[in-house]
């Protein structure tokens, strides 16, 4: 069934342990996230960025649909979020399509910025009913860029900072950069579990670890023991679906119907997203 973000994210921090949240680009990712979900018995939340919607030139609608047609008939609860929102039109439309909750993402701008922004965005949200979560400090890695050295000033999140951020936009959880970079097709971030603590520690509202796919297993275990409430996972299903259709297809040079090598994509993106979703239930 449906649910909300807000819920799925209370119940995970009441249990110590973490939900996932898998971005979907296309109806295959929905299915897959929702039976791997289903495989490993746990909730889950689907997340449409605004990189998808612009991959469906524009339109929130059909993605968000045919994901809210699935939650409801999933056997477990599924959430739907929308990610990385930076347009204020698109933040808008999060309610009427469906979604329970958004990230918005101004982390890019000067702290004085980003807050004001920030603020702006959850007063909105919450009048309409939305859960927000939003970031400070870089993760990186998105849109191409590189990931950012640890030491660049701003590039970790400030646990003082925080605190203010929090207390001053409203926000209902918070992105924090701990070392983790989108977009990475190697596991080999090293998490700072030390800056992790102090977050944990300095806020009262759950943390939300982006770039999760370039995670090693333990690092993800130790994240969430030490107090990550929502791992994001996107580029983990896009490198098991890629590869899962260029075998296919390599094997299969004649392979003309999309049902074969997207199914075959479907089904190796399940197993990612049943692994993972096993891997956060059973953190502590
Ligand atoms: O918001 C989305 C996540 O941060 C996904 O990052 O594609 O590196 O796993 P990833
Ligand atoms: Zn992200």
């Amino acid at each position: 069934p449906l649910a909300t973000t807000g819920d799925l994210v209370a119940r995970a921090a009441a249990g110590r342990v973490a939900v996932p949240a898998f971005n979907v680009i296309t109806l295959e990712h929905v299915e897959a996230v929702v039976a791997g979900a289903e495989a490993a018995g746990a909730p889950v939340v689907l997340q449409v960025s605004e990189n998808a919607v612009k991959f469906h030139r524009g339109r929130l609608l059909p993605l968000a649909r045919a994901a809210t047609a699935v939650a409801e008939q999933a056997a477990v609860e599924v959430a739907l979020h929308l990610d990385h929102v930076q347009s204020d039109d698109l933040l808008r439309r999060a309610p009427e399509a469906g979604f329970s909750s958004v990230m918005y993402d101004a982390a890019h701008l000067p702290y004085a910025d980003n807050l004001a922004a920030t603020r702006a965005a959850a007063d909105w949200a919450h009048a309409h009913g939305l859960w927000i979560e939003a970031e400070l400090g870089q993760v990186g890695g998105k849109d191409g860029q590189p990931a950012l050295d640890a030491h660049t000033p701003g590039a970790r999140t400030d646990p003082d900072e925080a605190r203010e951020f929090v207390a001053e936009s409203g926000v209902d959880a918070l992105a924090v950069a701990v070392g983790s970079s989108h977009a990475m097709t190697t596991r080999t971030a090293a998490l700072d579990h030390d800056l992790i603590a102090r977050l944990a520690a300095a806020l009262d509202v759950p943390l939300v670890l982006h770039g999760s796919s370039g995670v090693p297993d333990d690092e993800l275990t130790a994240a969430v023991g030490g107090g990550i409430t929502k791992v994001n996972v996107g580029t983990a299903l896009n490198v098991a679906m890629t590869a899962a259709v260029r075998d296919l297809l390599a094997d299969r040079p004649d392979a003309v119907d999309p049902r074969g090598y997207l199914g075959a994509g479907r089904e190796a993106m399940t197993e990612t997203a049943r692994r993972i979703t096993d891997l956060l239930r059973a953190a502590t």
